[in-house]
């Protein structure tokens, strides 16, 4: 039975009366719909006061999420696989301006693992199987870019920015943690966006050297990224309330707002490593905006439609507006102060806040 080779699903193979002490089972039809849980073959436990739910034997059909998956689980690569002998290419003077300009991207590595850890069981809990297969070679994805990035830092012998002297960082996390599943989808790919447009930089000018090889090979990763949110959204937003549509949109607008305001900040290092700054933005804007479209994310929805019908084939309750009076797990609801897991307790305790005393 393939429910039993889980971990959760062994207890009810094997010792049902144990599970029901171990975990609360829910038992009731009625408030197992109410909850979008329509098949008796899920188990449900509270964590905290959080619902969480493991499907013994999911429906897993082949979607593009699942390919996605698979090109990601045969593309992995390590820190042990690049060669850190290969030419620097820049002067000690540009090394340094490198180490500056790529503090927020090198924080948006740390900050995508460790938020997809937290989009995850949502995805669990809506019945996204193929989403949580992808989401697991994602978070590898972003767990070797945070790992080779820091390496690479000790190869310029040069450190990255402090929150306290580029607070837009912090701003930009907090944003992309507000809300649920969907909202995080979204803030990813926006900055998915930012981090493939600035290694394409690198990847095209650089192809010998050390951090343009290290490009072009987190470009690929960062490929299937987007495939990933663009599917995922475009599928979701035609059927999330209106109101909910209008966040997002602003969503968009407030990081852009943010990544220019950092990216003023870091103008004369652009400058120093051959970027100019100002193209850098309007390309990044220009790329955002027709993504936007794509997915049908562009403000020209009939404002009298209500949407709000449930997103995904396999989510059965959809992404609840960020208005919704009794929200599922989202971000917005971890606060750092009660909670010591949360993703910006986490985000905290990353060596680059802790410079900062943010904790
Ligand atoms: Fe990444
Ligand atoms: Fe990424």
């Amino acid at each position: 039975m393939i429910g039993c080779q889980l971990h959760y699903a062994q207890a009810p193979c094997e010792r049902p009366q144990a599970l029901n002490s171990r975990f609360s089972f829910v038992q009731s039809k009625t408030s197992m719909e109410e909850m979008g849980f329509g098949s008796p073959n899920k188990f449900a436990r509270r964590v905290k006061g959080r619902l969480q739910v493991i499907k013994v034997y999911p429906q897993l059909e082949e979607d593009l999420l699942v390919r996605l998956f698979h090109k990601g689980v045969k593309s992995q690569w390590t820190v042990e696989d690049v060669n850190w002998n290969d030419p620097i290419q820049f002067t000690p003077q540009q090394s340094y301006a490198l180490a500056r300009m790529l503090t927020p991207v090198y924080l948006g590595e740390q900050s995508a693992m460790i938020g997809a850890s937290v989009a995850l069981p949502q995805m669990a809990q809506a019945g996204e199987t193929t989403a949580q297969l992808y989401l697991s070679s994602f978070l590898m994805d972003e767990a070797r870019h945070f790992e080779v990035l820091t390496r690479l830092y000790q190869r310029l012998q040069a450190d990255p920015l402090t929150i306290r002297q580029m607070p837009e960082m912090l701003r930009y996390h907090n944003r992309l943690r507000k809300g649920d599943r969907l909202d995080w989808v979204w803030g990813i790919l926006i900055s998915d966006i930012f981090a493939k447009n600035f290694y394409s930089t690198y990847a095209k000018t650089q192809p010998e050297a050390l951090f343009g090889k290290l490009s072009g090979r987190i470009v690929k990763d960062e490929s299937r990224h987007q495939a990933f949110a663009e599917h995922y959204l475009k599928t979701s937003l035609p059927t999330v309330p209106r109101e909910r549509y209008q966040v997002l949109l602003d969503m968009k607008d407030e990081l852009l707002t943010i990544m220019d305001t950092m990216y003023m900040r870091l103008h004369d290092d652009a400058e120093s490593v051959g970027i100019d700054g100002r193209k850098f933005l309007d390309r990044l804007r220009a790329d955002i905006e027709n993504k936007a479209q794509r997915i049908g994310l562009n403000g020209s929805r009939d404002p009298h439609s209500p949407g709000g019908q449930p997103i995904n084939s396999g989510a059965k309750r959809g992404v609840s507006s960020s208005t919704a009076p009794h929200p599922p797990i989202s971000f917005k609801a971890l606060k750092p102060s009660k909670c010591s897991s949360c993703y910006l307790a986490l985000l905290c305790r990353t060596p680059l806040f802790q410079r900062a005393q943010c904790v």
